[in-house]
């Protein structure tokens, strides 16, 4: 259950977004404003190219607005320069991208390793392990991400994300490329998240049955909240 009692753990404060190109300006959000409470659960929904994963990726700080502010656990995000961003982001946010962004480089296992190894904590290698495993993927831990499936990549991802016990989850189409229990299982361990560590959800999602599940629904239309609730 959320804590609205709470001062907010994000607060989007008249957020604006507009690119500029030879073509002329493109307002790609207009006015974006609402709060989360810690522990609360959202599904940002709308069409293709209504400006979701924008949103997503300026509530994150990997993103600036034009205008606008962002204040995550207190902290005004746009008001730090990029280097104490980068280190408030990698200790209070998991952030699962449309396009997964692994390492190719790195195996699943060193991909899981990698934020907690950055976060300077112990155990890297057994926890990542294990998350690999509660995401099904402990026969994988060596393979390197182009020998995995989508929905495999897409599991690694999640598993990099969850590892480090964010006080935000931020997961844009978190089980787009899943087949159903699959998709299931990942819920399930997102729920489990918001329950047992207090976890604020934040999902960008196209599937109805995870949208239902969150206590609000924020409905984008072209750049602007068309339903809050
Ligand atoms: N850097 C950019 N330069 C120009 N246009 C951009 C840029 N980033 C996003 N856009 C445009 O802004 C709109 C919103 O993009 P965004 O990726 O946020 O949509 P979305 O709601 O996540 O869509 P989808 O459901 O398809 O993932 C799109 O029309 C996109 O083409
Ligand atoms: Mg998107």
């Amino acid at each position: 259950m959320s804590d609205t009692s709470l001062p907010p753990i994000i607060a989007v404060d008249h957020v604006f977004k507009s690119v500029t190109d030879s073509t002329g300006t493109l307002d790609i959000l207009r006015d974006i404003d609402f709060r989360l409470a810690p522990r609360e659960t959202v599904a940002i929904v709308g069409a293709s190219g209504s400006g979701k994963s924008t949103l997503l990726s300026i509530i994150a700080g990997l993103d600036t607005p034009t205008r606008g502010t962002v204040v995550l656990g207190g902290q005004d995000l746009f008001a730090l320069d990029e280097d104490a961003r980068a280190a408030l982001r990698a200790q209070k946010i998991g952030f699962v991208f449309q396009s997964f962004q692994l390492m190719g480089n790195l195996t699943a296992l060193e991909n899981v390793m990698l934020p907690l190894e950055l976060a300077g904590q112990r155990d890297a290698r057994a926890r990542a392990a294990d998350m690999l495993l509660r995401v099904g993927l402990g026969q994988r831990l060596g393979h390197y991400p182009k020998l995995l499936s989508g929905g495999e990549q897409q599991r690694v991802a999640l598993a990099r994300a969850f590892v480090v016990q964010p006080a935000v989850l931020l997961a844009d189409e978190p089980t787009g490329s899943l087949d159903y229990a699959t998709g299931e299982t990942i819920m399930e361990l997102m729920f489990a998240l918001n329950r047992e560590q207090g976890t604020t959800l934040v999902l960008v999602t196209h599937d109805r049955a995870i949208a239902q599940r969150c206590q609000r629904r924020i409905t984008i239309e072209a750049g602007h909240i068309a339903n809050n609730e």
